[in-house]
């Protein structure tokens, strides 16, 4: 069962949650929703609310859905839900109904979808949103190695407005 926490109450680590254990950023797809992996990414305090920023390059299918919809959830998986996240993150929802082949389960009760198996589920409502510039690159290296094909994510900033843990 989830309970609602208080973002200050947790005592969740970011660091290890995204980098080793990934995320599922979740959109609203008509009457559906899309999961996209994302392993970079954060959580802070920005203009006096609680954040969770995401980056979504632009040939991504979730791209178009951050575009139209206000709102985004970052659902993380337990450990042995790792091939749902491999699938989510290889698979495009141009062509895969990704929540169907991982048989997860849709949650709708908040602002947007989430997944029932996850353990910590951030709901996000879309604060601000811009685009990498080449321009503003201090170390060139960064760009060269991220950005060969010139594809510069979007950053998402969102306002946290709930945080969701089992
Ligand atoms: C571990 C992992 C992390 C990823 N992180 C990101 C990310 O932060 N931003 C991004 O644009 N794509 C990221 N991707 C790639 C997308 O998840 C992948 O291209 C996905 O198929 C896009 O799905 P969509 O077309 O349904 O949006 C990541 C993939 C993996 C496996």
């Amino acid at each position: 069962m989830f309970q609602k926490v208080d973002p200050k109450a947790l005592d969740s680590n970011f660091f290890s949650l995204l980098a080793d254990r990934w995320a599922l950023l979740t959109v609203a797809d008509g009457e559906g929703c899309n999961p996209m992996t994302v392993s970079w990414g954060g959580t802070g305090i920005l203009w006096n609310k609680p954040v969770a920023t995401v980056y979504v390059r632009p040939q991504r299918y979730t791209y178009g859905l951050m575009e139209k919809e206000g709102h985004f959830s970052l659902c993380f998986l337990p450990e042995d839900r790792r091939d749902a996240m491999a699938l989510c993150g290889s698979r495009s929802g141009r062509d895969t109904d990704k929540v169907k082949e991982c048989g997860l389960t849709v949650e709708s009760g908040l602002a947007t979808p989430y997944f029932a198996e996850a353990e910590l589920v951030l709901v996000c409502r879309k604060l601000y949103a811009q685009d990498f510039d080449p321009a503003g690159f201090a170390d060139r290296a960064v760009d060269e190695a991220s950005y060969p094909g010139k594809d510069y994510h979007r950053m998402y900033i969102g306002e946290i407005e709930a945080v969701l843990k089992k």
